[in-house]
């Protein structure tokens, strides 16, 4: 039997789209492959490494899981769409300058989840900032130049200087 591809609508980055995709398609690959929005990458695709996280109502999400007709209704957050007016985002910045991006493979997803976490809670510890980016797996940095470039880019957006 031939699949049938079907209209998707949705939400990315404050814009609509209408896509006609198959329904089996996961949200991972309508970003990618429909969209054009590879800044979301393929890891596992077993929910388990957290690398093509992005954002749904501002919470972190896999986008390996989940198929895009059911999330028509819900603001979905890439990092295409993490920089605002044109200017990168105090994570973006700090990750640059503390070389908490290596390889940059994780770096979409850490940097989205990071911005989750501060969303939520301005002056996180090390410890909430630990918990939070726990499940995005990184084989490059050993985390510690990831969790001082969240602490960096915090620190600036409570001064406003982010
Ligand atoms: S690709 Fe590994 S959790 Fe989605
Ligand atoms: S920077 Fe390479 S996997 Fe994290």
């Amino acid at each position: 039997m031939t699949a049938t591809r079907v209209p998707v609508r949705l939400r990315v980055n404050g814009e609509n789209y209408e896509v006609m995709t198959f329904p089996y398609k996961t949200l991972l690959e309508v970003l990618r492959e429909d969209l054009g929005l590879t800044g979301t990458k393929h890891g596992c695709e077993l929910g388990e490494c957290s690398t093509c996280g992005v954002l749904v109502d501002g919470k972190p999400f896999l986008s390996c899981l989940a198929l895009p007709l059911d999330l028509q209704e819900r603001a979905i957050t890439t990092i295409e769409g993490m920089a605002e007016a044109g200017r990168p985002h105090p994570l973006q910045v700090a990750f640059a300058e503390l070389g908490a991006a290596q390889c940059g493979y994780c770096t979409p997803a850490m940097l989205l989840t990071a911005r989750a976490l501060l969303d939520r809670d301005p002056s996180p510890t090390r410890e909430a900032i630990r918990q939070a980016l726990s499940g995005v797996l990184c084989r490059c940095t050993g985390y510690v130049k990831i969790f001082e470039a969240v602490e960096l880019a915090a620190l600036r957006m409570r001064d406003g200087a982010g």
